[in-house]
């Protein structure tokens, strides 16, 4: 693995005054508290004059004051959220530094459907999909679900193309399922993204500064990753590293190629499923990664010997110039 460089700051002082932003508005909202608390905790217990603030508004009325110099943005989710470049085009026009990715890389990253067309466009390894846009023409819907479902080939998986925390998804087996699944994924904004179902293993990269952490294998008790395994479930296993030698380098490599053709920078996680024969196909990249007791940047860091506090440091340094990384 790339050695991971040491951090760049040792003063906490340099950082000067902190805004952990969490909780705000988005269906995340829970998540993004717990993730915030545990981040602002990290901070203190490193010196670091951090304080909370919770949602974007509370925020601006903060830096309008001049009460901070700089923001963790822990938010997670669109529409407000924090995570889809809104929150990050706001900060750049107020001139605040930030952790994680800009406008370009976390807008991109909301959006599955459009993520995956840049991987494509750059040759790198996606499941094949369909766009199903929202149409208000019940028998039309119905007409472009058939006909996708037909060129991709049974099993496909639906989901929301802006949506994360696996709401709104579900595997369809026969022809039968389609019409429910389409049907809960449209409960959401957006349009819907239909994608052949890869058999075989669950992975995830963190990210962190210029660096893919190893691999977490995810095996839920259950069928798949979904809300339940994801945040509820004390069964799901997470083998760290996920592989070893060379497909271990190759899922790293393949992370960290996806998340900067994506235009993200600073930290994150990508999410890949692996089939049978061991071919690689990137879900999606994830750019405000939760840091709760069950979230997988943390585990990865830890892996590598980067304990929950340094790893707030190091994300916490991702919101400085990148000129000045060059020693
Ligand atoms: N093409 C696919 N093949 C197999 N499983 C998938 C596929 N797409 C999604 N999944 C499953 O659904 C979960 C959620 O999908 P994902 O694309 O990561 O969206 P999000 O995490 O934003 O809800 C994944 O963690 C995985 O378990
Ligand atoms: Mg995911």
């Amino acid at each position: 693995m790339t050695p991971i460089p040491a951090p760049r700051l040792t003063d906490p002082k340099a950082f000067g005054r902190v805004a952990v932003l969490m909780g705000g508005t988005s269906a995340e909202r829970e998540v993004s508290l717990e993730s915030g608390r545990n981040v602002l905790e990290a901070l203190r217990a490193r010196g670091i004059d951090a304080q909370p603030v919770d949602g974007i508004p509370a925020l601006v009325e903060a830096l309008v004051a001049k009460r901070f110099d700089r923001v963790f943005n822990i938010l997670h989710g669109n529409k407000g959220g924090g995570e889809d470049g809104t929150l990050q085009g706001l900060l750049e026009a107020l001139g605040v530094p930030y952790t994680g990715s800009g406008v370009l890389g976390s807008a991109l990253g909301m959006d599955k459907i459009r993520t995956k067309q840049v991987w494509l466009s750059v040759g790198l390894p996606t499941p094949r999909y369909a766009r199903i846009a929202p149409n208000a023409d019940a028998a039309a819907t119905e007409a472009a679900v058939r006909a996708a479902a037909a060129d991709l080939g049974l099993p496909v998986i639906v989901k929301p193309s802006c949506e994360g925390s696996s709401v709104g998804v579900s595997r369809v087996f026969d022809a039968a399922g389609l019409a429910a699944a389409v049907a809960l994924a449209a409960r959401y904004p957006g349009e819907l993204l239909m994608e052949q179902l890869v058999v075989g293993g669950e992975y995830t990269v963190g990210i962190l500064g210029d660096v893919a952490l190893p691999s977490i294998r995810i095996v839920p008790a259950g069928e798949y990753y979904d809300y339940h395994a994801k945040y509820q479930a004390e069964d799901t296993q997470y083998l760290c590293p996920g592989l070893d030698g060379e497909a271990e380098a190759t899922i790293r490599a393949l992370a960290l190629a996806a998340f900067r053709a994506a235009g993200c920078t600073g930290w994150g996680r990508v999410d890949v499923m692996r089939d049978a024969a061991g071919n690689n196909y990137l879900l999606e990249v994830n750019t405000a990664p939760g840091m709760t007791s069950h979230s997988l940047v943390p585990k990865a860091a830890g892996q590598v010997g980067i304990d929950f506090e340094a790893l707030c440091w190091r994300v916490l340094e991702t919101s400085l110039p990148r000129e000045a990384a060059t020693p």
